[in-house]
């Protein structure tokens, strides 16, 4: 049997919030949707969780369909760099024409503590 002490659950609890990222995804229509994502999961993946329009995700991840563009926030930018090779071939077939800013958000993985800002194109498909 496990016995749970309630100040290190408690901490343990702390120290969870301490690491979560926060995401802020704003439409092509100006509607903004901020969401709290874990560290490790992609924006993609964040989005798709919490049914945040304007990201599909078809291929769940895989660099095969391009329906998670975005376009990166001048503040965010540093923070995500820029896309590999794939990704930047994957960024000349999305819906919406690509810009200097553009990634696809299935590979943007969350840092821990950080804060994210993408704008999501008017169309996926
Ligand atoms: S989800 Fe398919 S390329 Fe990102």
């Amino acid at each position: 049997m496990t016995i749970t002490d309630p100040m290190t659950a408690s901490a343990d609890a702390a120290n969870q919030e301490q690491t979560v990222s926060r995401v802020v995804y704003t439409a092509d229509d100006g509607t903004v949707t901020e969401i709290d994502g874990r560290p490790g999961d992609s924006i993609m993946e964040t989005a798709v969780r919490n049914g945040v329009p304007g990201i599909i995700g078809e291929c769940g991840g895989s660099l095969s369909c391009a329906t998670c563009h975005v376009f990166v926030a001048a503040e965010t930018l540093a923070l995500v760099g820029t896309p590999g090779d794939l990704e930047d071939e994957m960024l000349d077939g999305t819906a919406v024409e690509r810009e200097e800013n553009s990634r696809l958000s299935c590979q943007i993985k969350l840092q821990s503590g950080c804060r994210y800002h993408v704008t999501t194109p008017s169309e996926q498909i």
